[in-house]
Protein backbone atom coordinates (compact mmCIF):
# COMPACT_ATOMS: atom_id res chain seq x y z
CA UNK A 1 0.00 0.00 0.00
CA UNK A 2 1.29 3.28 -1.07
CA UNK A 3 1.44 5.91 1.54
CA UNK A 4 2.61 9.83 2.22
CA UNK A 5 2.57 9.66 5.53
CA UNK A 6 4.10 12.18 7.68
CA UNK A 7 5.16 13.84 4.28
CA UNK A 8 4.13 17.35 3.02
CA UNK A 9 3.55 19.00 -0.76
CA UNK A 10 3.19 21.63 -2.68
CA UNK A 11 1.89 21.27 -5.56
CA UNK A 12 1.37 23.82 -8.49
CA UNK A 13 -1.44 24.12 -10.37
CA UNK A 14 -3.87 22.19 -8.58
CA UNK A 15 -7.09 24.01 -10.02
CA UNK A 16 -6.09 22.16 -13.27
CA UNK A 17 -7.11 18.47 -14.18
CA UNK A 18 -4.25 16.77 -14.01
CA UNK A 19 -3.31 18.98 -10.69
CA UNK A 20 -6.02 18.56 -9.27
CA UNK A 21 -6.18 14.80 -9.46
CA UNK A 22 -2.73 14.50 -7.88
CA UNK A 23 -3.48 16.47 -4.99
CA UNK A 24 -6.35 14.00 -4.76
CA UNK A 25 -4.85 10.54 -4.83
CA UNK A 26 -2.05 12.30 -2.48
CA UNK A 27 -5.01 12.97 0.01
CA UNK A 28 -6.28 9.40 -0.29
CA UNK A 29 -2.31 8.39 0.38
CA UNK A 30 -2.17 9.81 3.60
CA UNK A 31 -0.44 13.21 2.70
CA UNK A 32 0.63 14.76 6.09
CA UNK A 33 0.24 18.17 4.78
CA UNK A 34 -0.20 19.70 1.65
CA UNK A 35 -0.33 23.68 0.20
CA UNK A 36 -2.01 24.23 -3.00
CA UNK A 37 -1.43 27.19 -5.61
CA UNK A 38 -2.67 27.92 -8.70
CA UNK A 39 -3.33 31.35 -10.40
CA UNK A 40 -7.18 30.61 -10.68
CA UNK A 41 -7.86 31.30 -7.10
CA UNK A 42 -12.07 30.24 -7.22
CA UNK A 43 -10.86 27.49 -8.99
CA UNK A 44 -8.41 26.49 -6.89
CA UNK A 45 -10.78 26.87 -3.76
CA UNK A 46 -12.90 24.77 -5.39
CA UNK A 47 -10.40 22.28 -5.76
CA UNK A 48 -9.42 22.15 -2.12
CA UNK A 49 -13.35 22.18 -1.40
CA UNK A 50 -13.85 19.04 -3.37
CA UNK A 51 -10.99 17.12 -1.95
CA UNK A 52 -11.75 17.91 1.51
CA UNK A 53 -15.43 16.00 1.26
CA UNK A 54 -14.25 13.68 -0.75
CA UNK A 55 -11.09 12.66 1.45
CA UNK A 56 -11.34 14.83 4.93
CA UNK A 57 -7.61 16.08 3.77
CA UNK A 58 -7.74 20.06 4.49
CA UNK A 59 -5.34 21.66 2.24
CA UNK A 60 -3.40 25.41 2.71
CA UNK A 61 -4.77 27.46 -0.92
CA UNK A 62 -2.16 29.98 -1.69
CA UNK A 63 -3.60 31.85 -4.71
CA UNK A 64 -0.21 32.90 -6.96
CA UNK A 65 1.02 33.65 -10.74
CA UNK A 66 4.22 31.75 -11.30
CA UNK A 67 5.84 34.22 -13.90
CA UNK A 68 8.12 36.09 -11.50
CA UNK A 69 10.69 34.80 -9.31
CA UNK A 70 9.58 36.96 -6.06
CA UNK A 71 6.46 35.55 -6.29
CA UNK A 72 8.42 31.93 -6.80
CA UNK A 73 10.18 32.70 -3.90
CA UNK A 74 7.51 34.34 -1.55
CA UNK A 75 5.40 30.97 -2.73
CA UNK A 76 7.68 29.10 -1.29
CA UNK A 77 9.03 30.37 1.21
CA UNK A 78 5.38 31.27 2.31
CA UNK A 79 4.27 26.97 1.38
CA UNK A 80 6.94 25.53 3.56
CA UNK A 81 6.38 27.75 6.77
CA UNK A 82 2.82 26.76 6.83
CA UNK A 83 4.34 22.69 6.79
CA UNK A 84 6.80 22.88 8.85
CA UNK A 85 8.90 21.14 5.76
CA UNK A 86 8.18 20.40 2.58
CA UNK A 87 8.68 16.62 1.41
CA UNK A 88 7.59 17.00 -2.23
CA UNK A 89 7.06 19.72 -4.77
CA UNK A 90 4.89 18.61 -7.72
CA UNK A 91 4.93 20.97 -10.67
CA UNK A 92 1.54 21.03 -12.83
CA UNK A 93 1.19 24.17 -13.59
CA UNK A 94 1.57 25.26 -17.20
CA UNK A 95 0.19 27.10 -20.83
CA UNK A 96 -0.63 25.48 -23.96
CA UNK A 97 -2.69 26.96 -26.97
CA UNK A 98 -3.75 24.82 -30.01
CA UNK A 99 -2.43 26.06 -33.28
CA UNK A 100 0.39 26.55 -35.86
CA UNK A 101 3.81 28.29 -35.56
CA UNK A 102 2.40 31.65 -37.39
CA UNK A 103 0.13 31.96 -34.18
CA UNK A 104 2.72 32.54 -32.11
CA UNK A 105 3.52 36.39 -31.20
CA UNK A 106 7.00 37.58 -29.09
CA UNK A 107 4.28 37.66 -26.16
CA UNK A 108 2.64 34.50 -26.12
CA UNK A 109 6.30 32.56 -26.45
CA UNK A 110 7.69 34.37 -23.90
CA UNK A 111 4.31 33.69 -21.85
CA UNK A 112 4.61 30.18 -22.37
CA UNK A 113 8.24 30.02 -21.33
CA UNK A 114 7.74 31.99 -18.33
CA UNK A 115 5.49 29.63 -17.15
CA UNK A 116 6.57 26.45 -18.67
CA UNK A 117 10.05 27.06 -17.57
CA UNK A 118 11.50 29.95 -15.98
CA UNK A 119 8.54 29.78 -12.99
CA UNK A 120 8.99 25.82 -12.42
CA UNK A 121 13.22 27.07 -12.14
CA UNK A 122 12.57 29.38 -10.13
CA UNK A 123 10.03 27.09 -7.75
CA UNK A 124 12.50 24.16 -7.91
CA UNK A 125 15.57 26.32 -7.08
CA UNK A 126 13.86 27.87 -4.04
CA UNK A 127 12.45 24.27 -2.63
CA UNK A 128 15.81 23.03 -3.25
CA UNK A 129 17.21 25.75 -0.08
CA UNK A 130 14.33 24.38 2.32
CA UNK A 131 15.37 20.54 0.99
CA UNK A 132 19.01 20.97 1.55
CA UNK A 133 18.16 22.09 5.06
CA UNK A 134 16.13 19.26 5.98
CA UNK A 135 17.89 16.80 4.22
CA UNK A 136 16.09 15.96 1.25
CA UNK A 137 13.14 15.96 -0.76
CA UNK A 138 11.58 14.69 -4.28
CA UNK A 139 10.61 17.20 -6.70
CA UNK A 140 8.32 15.77 -9.50
CA UNK A 141 8.10 18.10 -13.08
CA UNK A 142 4.96 17.72 -15.56
CA UNK A 143 6.86 17.73 -18.83
CA UNK A 144 4.97 16.16 -22.40
CA UNK A 145 4.95 13.75 -25.13
CA UNK A 146 4.66 16.87 -27.13
CA UNK A 147 9.00 17.46 -26.04
CA UNK A 148 9.88 14.45 -27.85
CA UNK A 149 7.25 14.39 -30.87
CA UNK A 150 7.17 17.95 -31.53
CA UNK A 151 3.21 18.22 -30.66
CA UNK A 152 0.83 17.42 -32.88
CA UNK A 153 -1.67 20.21 -32.63
CA UNK A 154 0.01 22.85 -30.21
CA UNK A 155 1.45 25.78 -31.10
CA UNK A 156 5.46 24.90 -31.41
CA UNK A 157 6.28 27.41 -28.23
CA UNK A 158 4.65 24.41 -26.25
CA UNK A 159 6.95 21.51 -27.02
CA UNK A 160 10.07 23.59 -27.10
CA UNK A 161 9.11 24.51 -23.22
CA UNK A 162 8.57 21.10 -22.43
CA UNK A 163 11.65 19.89 -24.30
CA UNK A 164 13.27 22.41 -21.56
CA UNK A 165 11.37 20.89 -18.76
CA UNK A 166 12.94 17.25 -19.28
CA UNK A 167 16.70 18.91 -19.90
CA UNK A 168 16.31 20.85 -16.23
CA UNK A 169 14.94 18.10 -14.97
CA UNK A 170 18.09 15.85 -15.20
CA UNK A 171 20.40 19.34 -14.46
CA UNK A 172 19.02 19.08 -11.25
CA UNK A 173 18.63 15.70 -10.59
CA UNK A 174 22.41 15.84 -11.12
CA UNK A 175 22.36 18.61 -8.68
CA UNK A 176 19.93 17.57 -5.84
CA UNK A 177 21.54 14.10 -5.80
CA UNK A 178 24.22 14.32 -3.24
CA UNK A 179 21.75 16.22 -1.32
CA UNK A 180 19.23 12.92 -1.39
CA UNK A 181 16.77 15.63 -3.61
CA UNK A 182 15.02 13.67 -6.36
CA UNK A 183 14.10 14.79 -9.42
CA UNK A 184 11.95 13.05 -12.01
CA UNK A 185 9.27 14.37 -14.78
CA UNK A 186 6.34 12.61 -16.11
CA UNK A 187 5.12 12.75 -19.83
CA UNK A 188 1.85 12.69 -20.30
CA UNK A 189 0.26 11.77 -23.40
CA UNK A 190 -3.22 12.38 -24.74
CA UNK A 191 -5.22 13.12 -21.02
CA UNK A 192 -8.75 14.85 -21.28
CA UNK A 193 -8.74 18.00 -19.13
CA UNK A 194 -9.29 21.35 -19.43
CA UNK A 195 -6.42 22.23 -21.28
CA UNK A 196 -7.43 19.74 -24.06
CA UNK A 197 -11.20 20.33 -24.56
CA UNK A 198 -10.52 21.63 -27.90
CA UNK A 199 -7.88 19.53 -29.13
CA UNK A 200 -10.59 16.94 -30.77
CA UNK A 201 -8.15 13.75 -29.59
CA UNK A 202 -9.19 10.01 -31.20
CA UNK A 203 -9.23 7.87 -28.84
CA UNK A 204 -8.51 5.51 -32.00
CA UNK A 205 -5.00 6.88 -32.29
CA UNK A 206 -3.85 5.23 -28.64
CA UNK A 207 -2.84 1.84 -28.79
CA UNK A 208 -4.61 1.59 -25.20
CA UNK A 209 -7.70 2.37 -26.74
CA UNK A 210 -8.51 5.98 -24.49
CA UNK A 211 -7.84 9.17 -23.97
CA UNK A 212 -5.78 9.41 -20.75
CA UNK A 213 -7.70 10.52 -17.22
CA UNK A 214 -6.05 13.33 -14.45
CA UNK A 215 -5.75 9.79 -12.35
CA UNK A 216 -3.55 7.82 -14.86
CA UNK A 217 -1.01 10.89 -14.28
CA UNK A 218 -1.52 10.94 -10.89
CA UNK A 219 -0.81 7.31 -10.02
CA UNK A 220 2.98 7.99 -11.60
CA UNK A 221 3.23 10.93 -9.75
CA UNK A 222 2.44 9.24 -6.44
CA UNK A 223 4.45 6.53 -7.10
CA UNK A 224 7.53 9.00 -7.90
CA UNK A 225 7.20 10.91 -4.71
CA UNK A 226 6.70 7.80 -2.12
CA UNK A 227 9.45 5.79 -0.80
CA UNK A 228 9.38 2.74 -3.20
CA UNK A 229 10.99 5.49 -6.03
CA UNK A 230 13.68 6.11 -3.40
CA UNK A 231 16.45 4.92 -5.88
CA UNK A 232 14.95 7.05 -8.91
CA UNK A 233 16.35 10.28 -9.86
CA UNK A 234 16.77 12.23 -13.10
CA UNK A 235 14.27 9.64 -15.15
CA UNK A 236 11.04 10.52 -16.88
CA UNK A 237 8.11 8.55 -16.68
CA UNK A 238 5.70 8.30 -19.63
CA UNK A 239 2.01 8.01 -19.16
CA UNK A 240 0.94 7.64 -22.74
CA UNK A 241 -1.69 5.03 -22.91
CA UNK A 242 1.50 3.65 -25.76
CA UNK A 243 1.74 6.12 -28.11
CA UNK A 244 4.91 6.37 -28.01
CA UNK A 245 7.06 3.82 -26.45
CA UNK A 246 11.00 4.88 -25.97
N1 LIG B 1 -3.64 17.46 -20.60
C1 LIG B 1 -2.70 16.92 -21.36
O1 LIG B 1 -2.99 16.23 -22.36
C2 LIG B 1 -1.25 17.12 -21.03
C3 LIG B 1 -0.30 16.42 -21.76
C4 LIG B 1 1.04 16.59 -21.49
C5 LIG B 1 1.45 17.44 -20.49
N2 LIG B 1 0.52 18.13 -19.76
C6 LIG B 1 1.03 19.03 -18.72
O2 LIG B 1 0.47 18.69 -17.48
C7 LIG B 1 0.34 19.88 -16.67
C8 LIG B 1 -1.09 20.00 -16.17
O3 LIG B 1 -1.93 20.18 -17.31
P1 LIG B 1 -3.51 20.02 -17.28
O4 LIG B 1 -3.88 19.17 -18.40
O5 LIG B 1 -3.96 19.71 -15.91
O6 LIG B 1 -3.94 21.51 -17.70
P2 LIG B 1 -4.91 22.54 -17.00
O7 LIG B 1 -5.00 23.71 -17.90
O8 LIG B 1 -6.16 21.87 -16.56
O9 LIG B 1 -4.07 22.93 -15.67
C9 LIG B 1 -2.95 23.80 -15.70
C10 LIG B 1 -3.08 24.74 -14.52
O10 LIG B 1 -1.96 25.64 -14.53
C11 LIG B 1 -2.43 26.90 -14.07
N3 LIG B 1 -1.58 28.00 -14.49
C12 LIG B 1 -1.43 28.47 -15.75
N4 LIG B 1 -0.64 29.55 -15.73
C13 LIG B 1 -0.29 29.78 -14.45
C14 LIG B 1 0.51 30.75 -13.80
N5 LIG B 1 1.08 31.78 -14.47
N6 LIG B 1 0.68 30.68 -12.47
C15 LIG B 1 0.08 29.69 -11.75
N7 LIG B 1 -0.69 28.72 -12.31
C16 LIG B 1 -0.87 28.78 -13.64
C17 LIG B 1 -3.82 27.02 -14.69
O11 LIG B 1 -4.62 28.00 -14.03
C18 LIG B 1 -4.35 25.60 -14.59
O12 LIG B 1 -5.18 25.40 -13.46
C19 LIG B 1 0.78 21.05 -17.55
O13 LIG B 1 2.12 21.37 -17.26
C20 LIG B 1 0.67 20.48 -18.94
O14 LIG B 1 1.52 21.13 -19.85
C21 LIG B 1 -0.81 18.00 -20.00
Amino acid sequence: MFTLEKKTALVTGAAGGIGAACAKMYAEHNIGGMVLTDVRKENLEKTAAYIESETGVKSVCIAADLRREDDDKALVREAAGKLGRLDILLNCAGVSRRGNLYDVTEDQWNFTFDINVKGLFFICRETFRVMENQGGGCIINLASQAARSGGIVVTPDYPSSKAAVLTLTKSLAKAGAAKQIRVNSVAPGLIATGMTTDFGYDPKTVPLGRIGTGEDVAGACLFLASDYASYITGACVDVNGGIAMI
